[in-house]
């Protein structure tokens, strides 16, 4: 594809996700990021807007139980609606409990937390990184792999 092609395609892809998260906000009401405050976490290394791919709070259990009671907290303003209460899905979006655990599952886990899921210019999830940061995102990571089932 040339490059003139490829940004038009681009350009038209990015209008079409925008209008089609204007619909889904008319179609489920109110979706306005519910703010996770993250200060009690320790900032990422290189830094919070460097995104890394391993969970960061695991390896220390005392960061990690604070990371988990942050997680739980965010992923019920911010996941559960489409995810299910618990992470226990109704069938609206995944089972986040079958996420693969620990670092195996981790890069997956924080692309799609990260970028959202954009189809054909149809917004499955919304994307999480900018509006939330990537603390959270690691904090809710780290409450859902203490949900995990095989
Ligand atoms: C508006 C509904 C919605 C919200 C809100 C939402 N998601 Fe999703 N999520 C989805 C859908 C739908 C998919 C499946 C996307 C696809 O099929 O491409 C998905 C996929 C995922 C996946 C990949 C699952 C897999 O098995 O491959 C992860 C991880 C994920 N979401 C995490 C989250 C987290 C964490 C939050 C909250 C910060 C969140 N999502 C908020 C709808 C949502």
């Amino acid at each position: 594809m040339s490059r003139l092609v490829s940004r038009c395609v681009l350009a038209a892809s990015i209008a079409l996700a925008g209008a089609s998260i204007a619909s889904n906000l008319r179609a489920h009401g109110n979706v306005t990021p519910q703010a996770v405050n993250t200060t009690a976490l320790p900032d990422i290394k290189p830094g919070n807007d460097t995104w890394i791919k391993v969970n960061p709070y695991r390896a220390d259990p005392k960061v990690a139980a604070v990371a988990a009671k942050i997680g739980e907290s965010a992923y019920g303003g911010n996941c559960a609606r489409c995810h299910g209460l618990e992470a226990i899905s109704g069938g609206i979006a995944p089972d986040l409990r079958y996420l693969d655990k620990g670092e195996a599952g981790d890069e997956w886990f924080i692309q799609r937390y990260q970028h959202g899921s954009v189809r054909d210019g149809k917004v499955y999830m919304p994307a999480m990184g900018d509006t939330l940061g990537q603390k959270a995102g690691w904090a809710i990571r780290t409450w859902l792999d203490t949900k995990h089932e095989e």
